[in-house]
This record gives structure tokens, sequence and C-alpha cells, in this order.
């Protein structure tokens, strides 16, 4: 714990004078997002709502219940996910299972198997099994990807794997830890992507793409490949966070184990790599840096400083710079990102809405999405890359 009170100048916010910095950021962050009540399982009019923004945030507010023994965060979870789970484990909240085969909600599903493990409720495993079987029956690539949903036929898209195979992992380890077809089948998620939306130019940075078509029948499929043109920030901090809390459950006897921590050890390096010098924060077109429109985006930021910096803590990366591209990049985001308010919450600056392949793929097209304050998806990134921060210490 930080014992001595900081002081931080935020006049080049604009804001006069300057305010003391906050013990804990994972802790401020948290706070604000409950204070304003966001990721509680509703949607603005008050109706159940499924959201993997809410799954993304439980995730942090879980660690930091483990963290502080605080059951306020633990509360707050757990009355979100009554508001989409039913007393008989039906999950309601304006989702078709197998309607619209979507991967995006079950984002869920790991708060869902979290709060059965803890408390032993039927309820909440009933809606994992849900899910779960969702996944028995979800429409695949020849080659066995997931599609990201059903009106996207053929499409894996990076962000699908942290939608929906931490939960099958973490799924498979609780209930079917033998089941050796399903390890593979997740190893096989992973491994698909990574060979699918890999750069394979000449030059650097040998990223991920956003996303591909298999049938390469997309507009924007490259007709070699099939996979979109630009590497988009969150889609790879998308997957760097699926890697990295998927090793933690996947078996260490299963070859995919060590098939998931070769690509984590690939791409880290190249993620550190692909900093901007100066700032040490990523551009929302990775592909682009510079390029006018482009511009430092908040929510892939915090997403690779949490995986990078707990890769290294779990053993999973060598630092070998990582550590340091991670701390300059947190400075920058707690420098330029996080502003006080005046009735003590913060906000969260400059993380882009969304970033879709239901369009068109372009540069013009990501750079021309708005970003918003307080976006959860950001939101709950700077708290998860807050928690290793701080753990650091
Ligand atoms: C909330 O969900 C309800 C039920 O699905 C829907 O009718 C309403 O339009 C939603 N409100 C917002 C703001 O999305
Ligand atoms: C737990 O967290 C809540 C929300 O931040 C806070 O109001 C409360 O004081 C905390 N409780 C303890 C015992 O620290
Ligand atoms: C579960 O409860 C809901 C109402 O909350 C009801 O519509 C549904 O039929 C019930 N399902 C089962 C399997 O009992
Ligand atoms: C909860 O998780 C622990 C650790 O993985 C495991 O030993 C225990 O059996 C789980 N309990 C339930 C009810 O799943
Ligand atoms: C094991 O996993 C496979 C692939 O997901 C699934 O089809 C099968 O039903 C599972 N087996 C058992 C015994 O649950
Ligand atoms: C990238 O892959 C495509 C399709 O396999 C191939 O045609 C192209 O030559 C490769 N480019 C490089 C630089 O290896
Ligand atoms: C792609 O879509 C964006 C808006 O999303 C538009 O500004 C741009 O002109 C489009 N580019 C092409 C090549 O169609």
């Amino acid at each position: 714990m930080l014992s001595l009170l900081l002081v931080v100048s935020l006049a080049a916010r604009g804001l006069a004078a300057t305010a003391a910095l906050p013990a804990s950021y994972a802790i401020w962050a948290a706070d604000s997002a409950i204070s304003r009540g966001q990721g509680n399982g509703l949607n603005a009019s008050g109706a159940p709502l499924v959201s993997y923004e809410h799954g993304e945030l439980q995730w942090a507010l879980r660690l930091l219940y483990e963290k502080t023994g605080n059951k306020t965060y633990f509360d707050y979870i757990q009355q979100g996910v009554d508001r989409v789970v039913t007393s008989n484990g039906t999950v309601i909240g304006g989702y078709g299972f197998t309607t619209d085969y979507q991967l995006d909600p079950i984002r869920t599903g790991p708060t869902f198997l979290y709060l059965y493990n803890v408390t032993g409720q039927q309820k909440y495993k009933t809606a994992a099994d849900k899910y779960r079987q969702q996944l028995e029956t979800h429409p695949r690539t020849t080659q066995g990807q997931f599609w990201h949903k059903l009106r996207y036929p053929n499409q894996g898209w990076l962000d699908g794997i942290y939608m929906g195979d931490v939960f099958y992992a973490q799924y498979t380890h609780d209930f079917q830890p033998s089941n050796t077809s399903a390890w593979n089948d997740i190893q096989a998620q992973f491994t698909l992507m990574y060979q699918n939306t890999l750069q394979n130019a000449t030059s650097p940075p040998h990223l991920l793409y956003h996303g591909y078509d298999h049938s390469h029948t997309a507009s924007w499929a490259s007709p070699d490949r099939g996979h979109s043109p630009e590497v988009w920030d969150r889609a790879l901090g998308w997957y760097m966070m699926a890697l990295v809390d998927t090793l933690d459950i996947f078996p260490t006897s299963h070859p995919g184990h060590d098939a998931l921590l070769s690509i984590l050890r690939t791409l880290a390096p190249r993620v550190r790599d692909a900093a901007d010098p100066s700032s040490g924060a990523w551009w929302l077109v990775i592909t682009q840096p510079g390029r006018t429109g482009n511009y430092f985006e908040s929510s892939g930021t915090a997403m690779f400083v949490y995986a990078l910096l707990k890769g290294v803590r779990r053993g999973y990366l060598h630092d070998d710079g990582v550590v340091a591209a991670a701390k300059k990049a947190y400075r920058y985001m707690t420098n330029n990102w996080v502003v006080a308010n005046a009735d003590g919450t913060m906000n969260w600056l400059n993380t882009v809405q969304v970033g879709s392949l239901d369009g068109n793929g372009t540069f013009e097209y990501y750079t021309s999405v708005p970003t918003d304050v307080n976006d959860l998806k950001g939101l709950a990134a700077f708290a998860l890359s807050s928690i290793e921060y701080e753990r650091l210490r």
C-alpha cells in the first residue's frame, strides 16, 4: 500500500488545483463504476441485461474482493447476476441462445461459475449449463472456429476468444477436467484465430488482424487469407487478456497449455514494441501509427497493461522490458485518462465505443467511431490493469 500522500498536478487537465493520488486506482475505478450503477445487470431503462461488459467488470470486482475481503464487491456481483439469472436458473435479459448464437453474452458465464463455486446455489450451474449447451451446437467454420455470431457466417473475431473461451475453459476445468476433446477444442479456438489473423507481411509488427472470414466473402476479407485489413487495439487486447486468464485454468498436462503459452510469448514482445515510443500508449489502429485521425485509445492500452503484467507475474513471460513498457503505459493512463470528479468518483476517458466487422473494417471506419467517457469496456480494463500494477509494489 502507498503510505505517503503523493501529489499530482492536474493543471494540465484544466483543473485548477492539485489532488491527492488515491491509495488504489483499482478501488477508485471500481467504486466509481459501482456508484454510477455500471455493470449491474440492468440496461439504461432498468430492464435485465446480459452484457459482456458486465462480465468484464465482475471479473475485476471478484479480484478486488479476493484482495480486500470487502464484501461490497461480492454483493455487487451477485446482485447483478441475480437480475439476469432467475431462481430456477433461466437466463433473461434479451438474449436468445440458439436463435442468435452469439459469443458475447457468454462472457457473463465465468461469473455464474464463480458464484456457483462460492455459494453452491444450483441456479448458477443451471445458467452456466445453458451457455455450455449453446457451444455444443454453435455454428463453426469448416476448420472448427466458432462463428462470432450466427449473423456473421464463417467469421472469427479476436473478441470472441475472450467472450466465449475463458468460460469454455473454466466450465471444463470445473465439471469435465478430463474431457480431452473439450481441451483440444479450446486450444483450437485460440490457435485457429491466431493462424488466420496473424500478419504475415515481411515487416513488423506481426500482430493479429481484428478477424477473418473463412469463406473470404466479407467486403473486408483479404483475397489471399480472408483477414480484415487492420489491427484494432481492443480486439488484440481481448485476445491477450484471454490468453493470460485461460492459462491459469488450462491443465499443464495437456499440450494446449504450451500452445497458448507459445502464442503469448510470441505476441507479448511484439505488443511491447508496438507501443508509441514517446507516450508508451497504444494507437487505436495499431497498423497505422501517427496517421491523421488515429489516437491513443484507452481500453486497448489498459488491456495490454493487464495482460503483460499478469503474464510476467504468473511466470508465463520473462520480463524482458515488458514490465517497463506496461509501467510507462500505466503512467500515461493515470496522467491522461483519469479525471477526479467533485463527488469523489473518477472519470475514465478516451475509450472507443465500438469496433465491429459489421462495416468495411477500414482505418476510416475505426477512427470514425466516437469515444466515450466512462465506457465500461475501458473502465473495467483500467481496474484490471490497476490490480496488476498495484501488485508490483
Ligand atoms: C432495456 O431493455 C428493454 C427490454 O429488452 C428494452 O425494451 C429497452 O428499450 C431497453 N432500454 C435501453 C435504454 O436499451
Ligand atoms: C468496502 O467498499 C465500499 C465501497 O468502496 C466502502 O464504502 C466501504 O467502506 C468498504 N468497507 C471496508 C470495510 O473497507
Ligand atoms: C423458470 O422460471 C421462469 C419464470 O421466472 C419460467 O418462465 C420458466 O418456465 C421456468 N423454467 C423452468 C424450467 O422451470
Ligand atoms: C470451487 O473451486 C475450487 C478450486 O478450484 C474447487 O476445489 C471446488 O471444488 C469448487 N467448488 C464448486 C462447488 O465447484
Ligand atoms: C466433452 O467435450 C466435448 C467437446 O466440447 C463435448 O462434445 C462432450 O459432450 C464432452 N463430454 C462429456 C462427457 O461431457
Ligand atoms: C502471406 O500469406 C499469403 C497466403 O498464404 C501468401 O500468398 C503471401 O505470400 C504471404 N506473404 C508473405 C510475405 O509471406
Ligand atoms: C468505410 O466506412 C466508413 C464509415 O464507417 C466510411 O467513412 C468510409 O468511406 C468507408 N470506406 C470505404 C472504402 O468504403
